[in-house]
């Protein structure tokens, strides 16, 4: 049996995920939008790709979710974007009704499916999925970290002048300003940055990795950035349907770690078969943990305000 995938949302995001994992032969995939003809259009173009990809990958476009019937993995990326001078949190209010209306759906269909959270504000987006959906925390993770890392990334190899491919880097926290990049635990070549770089360099490759999104929606003027998030999305879900146990950086819920419990953070997770097999937790100094709590703090306000919303409108009136 080949492996499903469904995007909802194919947009810029959802459409460039699709392409990732369909250039790669992940996985057949179903393209899901609220505007008629969008992801048939787009589904259709990638179909039209794959002979020059060589990946016997199956692409279709729709607005009826019987076609998402069965999915392995649902990623949900519906929503609108930020534009030049928002914050992700200004999102919150239209995102989370159109959060309810999609998992509510894609519970229905795919029973048994990992969700992956895109939309934005991610912590919290991914704290709505968690509690619309019912599923159990391993079956709901939030796309941030990997991007955020990857930024990172390219920003030290850059620096550096080396390969990206020896370059690993590590961002906790919430998906937001308050986003915690940890340079003792990044690298290149297996050697910690902070044996690389000065204090002054690192602490500016941290402070365009925190603004990394601005920078892009500051250019882009009408939107926000869609090729590395693909590309984030992409290697989470090559993760869990090739079950490889990669230990990335997701959003998940904390049930104790990290001495926080009940919220969506960025944490190192292994990711397999079964979402997340395990919430890896790593000793802090007393300044990182300061950092996370802050996050946590930021991450918290928006909860609440899920929260509050879920409240007026109960979780099993999703439609
Ligand atoms: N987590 C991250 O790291 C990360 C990175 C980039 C973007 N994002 C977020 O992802 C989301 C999508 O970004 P984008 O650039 O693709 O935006 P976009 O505007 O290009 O695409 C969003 C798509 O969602 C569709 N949509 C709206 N309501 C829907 C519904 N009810 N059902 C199905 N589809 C629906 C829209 O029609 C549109 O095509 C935004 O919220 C953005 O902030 C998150």
């Amino acid at each position: 049996m080949r492996n499903k995938v469904t995007i909802v949302g194919s947009g810029n995001v959802g459409a460039t995920t699709a392409h990732w994992i369909a250039a790669s032969g992940l996985a057949d995939i179903v393209l899901v939008d609220v505007i008629d003809g969008v992801p048939q259009g787009k589904g259709l173009d990638l179909l039209e790709a794959m002979p020059i990809a060589r990946k016997d990958v199956i692409i279709q476009g729709t607005q009826d979710y019987a076609d998402t019937a069965d999915s392995d993995v649902v990623v949900i990326t519906a929503g609108v974007a930020r534009k030049p001078g928002m914050s992700r949190d200004d999102l919150l209010n239209t995102n989370l009704k159109i959060m309810r209306d999609v998992v509510g759906e894609v519970v229905r269909h795919s029973p048994m499916s990992i969700l992956v959270i895109v939309s934005n504000p991610l912590d919290a987006m991914a704290y709505a999925a968690y509690k619309l959906s019912g599923f159990p925390r391993e079956r709901v993770i939030g796309m941030a970290g990997v991007l955020d890392s990857a930024r990172f990334r390219a920003f030290i190899a850059q620096e550096l002048k080396v390969s990206v491919a020896d370059v690993t880097a590590f961002v906790l926290g919430g998906h937001g300003d308050s986003m915690v990049p940890l340079p003792r635990y990044s690298s290149a070549g297996g050697i910690p940055i902070t044996e690389l770089l000065d204090s002054e360099t690192i602490e500016r490759l941290v402070q365009r990795t925190r603004s990394g999104g601005a920078e892009i929606v500051k250019y882009l003027k009408t939107g926000s950035a869609f090729y590395a998030p693909g590309a984030a999305i992409a290697e989470m879900v090559e993760a869990i349907l090739q079950s490889r146990n990669r230990i990335l950086p997701c959003a998940a819920l904390l049930q104790g770690e990290y001495g926080i419990r009940g919220l969506f953070m960025g944490v190192p997770c292994k990711l397999s078969s079964n979402g997340i097999e395990q919430v890896l937790e790593i000793k802090l100094t007393e300044q990182e943990r300061a950092a996370f709590q802050n996050s946590a703090n930021a991450v918290k306000s928006l909860a609440d305000v899920v929260d509050e919303s879920l409240s007026h409108a109960p979780v099993g009136s999703a439609s």
